[in-house]
């Protein structure tokens, strides 16, 4: 690369209002997240008109900060990457517009990235990538085992047919009465417990890489019932750490078969749910047994964040993807190739 690249990467497709500057596709210069998680909690989840409001008020703010921290103006930018899909619309519609403003207001080319191929090139920040690369994306609106063959280039190969991983962990969560989002604290219950109900496993067809979450939700909601009409109560980390299990061991099975079907040099995993510390260790001892490189960033880099839409937006600029001024928010975007 003969000069640097720095883009601003701005995300606000859920209850995260983000903005970063990435230099080179995977150097962070800085990161900057103002979570509503704090008033979200207070409705057990994310509403979307109370989030959409949240944007509005942080996202000039946000921005701001971002390119201060860098000690970078407007000029040393050479692009805006924004997530375009998918998300809640009016969320999206804040960021879209304030990364049109900017880059108009600026002269810079903008660049609407999947939410999702964010979360995967979250990894690039952390190492290079290598491919083939499997990517195991778990977040709390997809489930999904992609794999890639070089940059840009998307193939899915396994997807859930009901709730996503995380959707799961929110729904289970609330039955066992704890505080949105549920994934940290079941997590958290489950680390702690030193007994785990059997709930099943849906491992679907002998050879899908599919993935079903809502059977497992619906036994974790059966046991509870059955057990209170017979006057007992349920051990909320007993019932925590059998879910968490159900859904590490599917997890892990399923991203292993795939790893060695398609004989990738690289396997990461990305999106909220990677977060978890009983599945990162699973994968962690499952790859390192069978010797293929396992990567997940940091935690905070698994959620919701702007440097991974930074990352991917670069990956999109050295590939020539430019946006324009028409761009609309994409609830329901899908994760296409931007490189055949
Ligand atoms: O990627 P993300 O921040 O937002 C989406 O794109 O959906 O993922 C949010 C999801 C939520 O469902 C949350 O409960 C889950 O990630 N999550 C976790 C953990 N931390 C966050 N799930 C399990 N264990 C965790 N430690
Ligand atoms: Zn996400």
């Amino acid at each position: 690369m003969d000069k640097d690249i720095y883009i601003l990467g701005i995300e606000t497709s859920c209850d995260e209002t983000a903005a970063s500057v990435i230099k080179n596709g995977h150097e962070i210069i800085s990161n900057i997240v103002a979570s509503q998680i704090q008033s979200q909690q207070r409705f057990g989840g994310v509403v979307p008109e109370i989030a959409s409001r949240h944007h509005v008020e942080q996202i000039t703010l946000v921005i701001e900060e971002a390119l201060s921290a860098a000690k970078l103006g407007p000029s040393d930018l050479d692009a805006v990457a924004v997530t375009e899909g998918p998300g809640l619309v009016g969320a999206l519609l804040i960021g879209i517009n304030a990364a049109k403003a900017f880059a108009f207001a600026n002269e810079l080319p903008i660049i609407g990235v999947h939410h999702i191929a964010g979360h995967i090139y979250a990894n690039q920040l952390m190492q290079p990538m290598e491919f083939p690369l499997l990517a195991l994306i778990v977040s709390g609106g997809h489930t999904e085992l992609v794999l890639m063959e070089k940059h840009g280039s998307f193939k899915l190969i396994g997807e859930t047919r009901d709730d996503a991983a995380g959707e799961a962990y929110d729904k289970v969560a609330r039955v066992l009465g704890l505080p949105y989002p549920g994934g940290p604290a079941i997590d958290k219950l489950a680390l702690e417990s030193d007994e785990a109900i059997e709930f099943p496993r849906a491992w679907l067809e002998v050879d899908s890489y599919d993935f079903s979450f809502s059977g497992l939700k619906s036994a974790v909601i059966n046991y509870k019932h059955n057990l209170e009409q017979k006057g007992g109560l349920i051990v909320p980390r007993h019932v925590a750490a059998g879910f968490q299990q159900s859904v590490v061991e599917v997890l892990t099975a399923k991203t292993l078969r795939a790893a060695k079907e398609f004989n990738v040099k690289q396997v990461i995993a990305a999106g909220g749910v990677a977060a978890n510390k009983g599945l990162r260790a699973s994968l962690d001892a499952a790859f390192e047994k069978e010797g293929i490189p396992f990567y997940v960033p940091p935690i905070s880099l698994c959620t919701d964040n702007a440097a991974m839409i930074g990352a991917a937006g670069t990956a999109m600029f050295i590939d020539g993807k430019r946006g324009n001024m028409e761009m609309n928010g994409r609830p329901g975007m899908q994760l296409v190739s931007w490189s055949e």
